[in-house]
């Protein structure tokens, strides 16, 4: 594990020096848990969420997709149950004034026990956490004799629960304005929408409503990079069913979904289920897909089937009827009916998702040269589906006419795949600098495309070089992309 933690400072690391992460606000010093993507960053994540994107709408005749508001009116979230319930159990130490999520306090202590006892310990946590025993877990926290970490005492509070919605303001004259929330998770936005969509859209269940957006919680202890942030960003899709076939479609896209991850490159030894014990109170069933990441195995995408709750806390709270009307009962013998449909939710995060890609790409290779020298890379072996940029494009020299020729192949290549220009250092330098942002492809223009129309292509992953015509270029990159 100390290794991994090593290779996860230095992923921490190389983001920022190749410009894919950057801490927010880090002029001033930063703002804890959250982060800025940069330019090879923003380039990833939107590769990422397009793939998503069109793996959901553009794949499924019968998804649509939606850009809600951040904004929404606040009763949406008293209907969800997000005033009241979404909040975690938390617990300050008296002596530091630090606060801690609880599990996180018990996880934390765990990893420093022998392994049996740290599965009882956290059986045992979870065991509470599902009965809502704030003060079985702080006898918990007592009887283990678990300590501040930055105190080192065990003068612990009470455990409360802590509501992770932010609110603010909105209208101009502050007595008049209404408090209203930042969203916690992008499904309200859906849940409100489904009767304009099902009307405006013709839909018939079974049918999807996909989205993307920031979503914003005020985590306590947010850490691990991005993986816990307090601004982030989800693709939920919304399944509404039939009420009754909602474990078929829980089932359906509990396998489609860890599909999805396979087909760009994460492998299925990487993957597994984690099934919920403790439901949320929206869910009839629920599991994490969860990915081994440097520091463990953690939820990368939630599954949930959501029952009925949502619509029908909607209709109660805004006295409108949310109904689907379903002519096929009747084809089917059945009476014709109205209900509520059941709702099958994936919802992943798009950073933990990107996380995800980097924590695999990267690699630090080392070996040793024909003459008995050390040699060594790092590498970012990203996808060529999902790499920021597929091509970089190198004249050898400045002069001579190269430049020339790798521009006019630049302007050929550009209008269909992401291309870097790149004219300084020697090309061996600029091929590791290429390893190190991801970039799949780099071709060389020298003085032999002068006279045979030829290139080097140099392949990122084996580092194999070979010459092929230029009007091969581009098909070759756009096919492998
Ligand atoms: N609509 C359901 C929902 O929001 P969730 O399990 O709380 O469910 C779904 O969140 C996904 O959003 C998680 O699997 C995770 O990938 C991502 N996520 C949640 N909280 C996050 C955070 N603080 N930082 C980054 N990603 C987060």
């Amino acid at each position: 594990m100390a290794n991994e933690i090593n290779n996860f400072q230095e992923i921490i690391s190389h983001c920022k020096e190749y410009g894919y992460i950057f801490q927010s606000s880090e002029l001033y010093d930063g703002l804890s848990a959250v982060y800025d993507y940069g330019q090879m960053g923003a380039q990833l994540k939107k590769n990422l969420r397009d793939e998503w994107w069109k793996s959901m709408t553009q794949m499924h005749e019968n998804i649509v997709g939606i850009d809600a508001a951040i904004f929404m009116h606040p009763t949406v979230w008293k209907a969800s149950g997000h005033v009241d319930n979404f909040s975690d159990p938390m617990i300050d130490n008296k002596d530091s004034n630090k606060r801690y999520r609880v599990d996180h306090l018990i996880e934390a202590f765990a990893e420093t026990l022998e392994k049996s006892a740290a599965d009882t310990l956290i059986a045992e946590m979870d065991k509470l956490l599902a009965a809502d025993d704030l003060t079985g877990l702080k006898s918990l926290i007592e009887v283990n004799k678990i300590k501040c970490s930055i105190s080192k005492t065990v003068n612990w509070t009470d455990v409360r629960q802590f509501n992770l919605m932010f609110s603010t303001q909105i209208g101009s004259v502050a007595e008049e304005a209404d408090t209203i929330y930042l969203r916690p998770e992008t499904a309200q936005g859906i849940f409100v929408n489904f009767l304009n969509v099902q009307k405006t859209g013709r839909m018939k269940i079974p049918f999807g409503i996909a989205q993307t957006g920031k979503a914003f919680r005020n985590e306590i202890v947010a850490r691990q990079f991005i993986f816990r942030m307090r601004e982030f960003e989800q693709m939920e899709m919304q399944f509404f069913v039939r009420p009754g076939t909602q474990m078929e479609w829980y089932n359906y896209w509990k396998d489609a979904r860890k599909k999805w991850h396979e087909s760009i490159g994460i492998p299925s030894d990487k993957l597994r289920f984690h099934d919920h014990i403790k439901l949320a109170h929206y869910a009839d069933a629920a599991l994490d897909i969860e990915f081994e990441f440097p520091f463990g195995w953690k939820e990368l995408e939630g599954i949930h089937s959501r029952t009925d709750f949502d619509l029908n806390q909607h209709a109660k709270f805004s006295k409108k009827k949310i109904q689907y009307f379903d002519n096929d009962l009747n084809a089917e013998g059945k009476p014709y009916g109205n209900y509520t449909p059941f709702v099958v939710e994936t919802s992943v995060g798009l950073d933990r998702l990107f996380l995800t890609v980097i924590s695999l790409a990267y690699q630090v290779e080392k070996w040793t040269k024909e003459d008995g020298t050390e040699d060594s890379r790092v590498v970012l072996k990203i996808p060529a589906k999902i790499a920021p940029t597929k091509l970089a494009i190198l004249p050898l020299l400045k002069k001579d006419g190269l430049p020339e020729i790798a521009s006019a192949l630049m302007n050929e290549c550009k209008s269909q795949f992401h291309c870097f220009y790149e004219e300084k250092d020697a090309i061996g330098k600029r091929y590791r600098r290429m390893d190190a942002i991801g970039t799949p492809f780099c071709v060389t223009i020298d003085h032999q495309t002068k006279e045979d129309n030829t290139v080097t292509i140099r392949y990122r992953d084996t580092m194999l070089q070979e010459r092929i015509p230029m009007s091969e270029v581009s098909k070759l990159v756009a096919k492998a992309c």
